[in-house]
């Protein structure tokens, strides 16, 4: 019997899909994560692995577990695995991509909200019991209505944020991506800018890019100190895309004027971060996909690739297709 190993629980419907065909599931009883010595020792042997969140597979563990027959991915994002490494060794590797674009984009408009109205700060002070009554003057927030969006990546998730925003709140849509996004350029009336020119225009900026070499700590001290002292800046993409210190510096200074972030390197985040105390600043726990419905199509999306791996066809959501040139 075939077998596969999922890293963590996924909704119901993902096993069954791999139940119905005949595989046998193991799933990684606790919700702690795995050491590399632990992942490996659990692929020994298994035909198939459900990697689910940001377990790294780097070279090693994929050199150890060059047996398996396919990787699926339960996340969009792919930066947590050496796809040459994979590649080579002949591996397919799958995402999910598309599944989790209005969820995510969800989570990057709540954030954007939150900041400019305040909202976690000011509900913490009702929490905490100091909130000490109706105040005129104290902590506003600033208003979203005609602003302009600034989008890093505009693909599928910044797409899905640029019609909320546009649909809400009218804003104007700027964007600066490696390639033009001409169809978003038409519907969204999106106009493409170069890198400065995002950071000098935005009244929020917010970053749907891979992390890669090219992006890790891109929003760094020289960076923040090209954007607004106005702007709000949001990340739900990776938390290395920003500098944890030079954000925080940013924002103590006033550099920029407040902070949504779905995504911190690392997570969990210290709760000793000062970001945590800063009435502008808004973090939640890498929530982006994290509904019932983006969940459960993740998990059948992930589950269907791997069946595809195991009977030798393409995966349909293939990240390495030169595997199969
Ligand atoms: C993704 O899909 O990449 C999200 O960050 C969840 O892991």
């Amino acid at each position: 019997m075939k077998k596969v190993f999922i890293t963590k629980d996924i909704p119901a419907r993902g096993i069954e899909v791999l139940e119905e065909a005949g595989l046998k599931v193991i799933v990684h009883p606790e919700d702690t994560t795995l050491s590399e010595a632990e992942l490996i020792d659990a692929c020994q042997d298994v035909d198939l692995l459900l990697n689910v969140g940001q377990l790294p597979m780097q070279k090693s563990f994929l050199e150890a577990c060059s047996h398996l027959k396919g990787i699926a991915l339960a996340s969009v994002g792919y930066d947590h695995i050496d796809l040459e490494t994979a590649t080579a060794l002949g591996i397919p590797v799958s995402n999910t991509p598309d599944v989790l674009s209005g969820a995510t984009a969800d989570v990057a408009f709540l954030l954007m909200l939150a900041v400019s109205r305040k909202a976690f700060y000011r509900s913490r002070e009702v929490v905490n019991d100091q909130w000490k009554g109706f105040g005129f003057t104290q902590e506003l927030g600033v208003e979203l209505n005609g602003k302009t969006l600034g989008i890093l990546g505009l693909g599928r998730i910044g797409v899905e944020l640029a019609k909320k925003a546009k649909g809400a709140y009218n804003m104007d849509i700027i964007y600066h991506n490696r390639n033009r996004n001409t169809e978003a350029e038409e519907v969204l009336d999106a106009k493409y800018v170069d890198f400065d020119e995002l950071l000098a225009q935005s009244d929020v900026l917010s970053v749907h890019t891979n992390l890669s070499d090219e992006t890790r700590h891109k929003f760094n001290k020289d960076v923040f100190e090209k954007m607004k002292s106005s702007a709000i800046f949001i990340n739900t993409a990776r938390g290395a895309i920003h500098h944890e210190g030079d954000l925080t510096d940013a924002l103590r200074s006033g550099q920029i004027w407040g902070a949504g972030l779905d995504v911190t390197d690392p997570e969990p985040m210290s709760a000793d971060s000062p970001l945590l105390q800063m009435s502008n600043v808004c973090v939640l726990p890498h929530i982006g996909s994290a509904t019932i419905e983006t969940r459960t199509a993740m998990a059948e999306m992930a589950a269907t690739n791997l069946l595809a791996a195991l009977h030798g066809e393409p995966m349909p959501q293939i990240v390495n297709s030169d595997i199969y040139k």
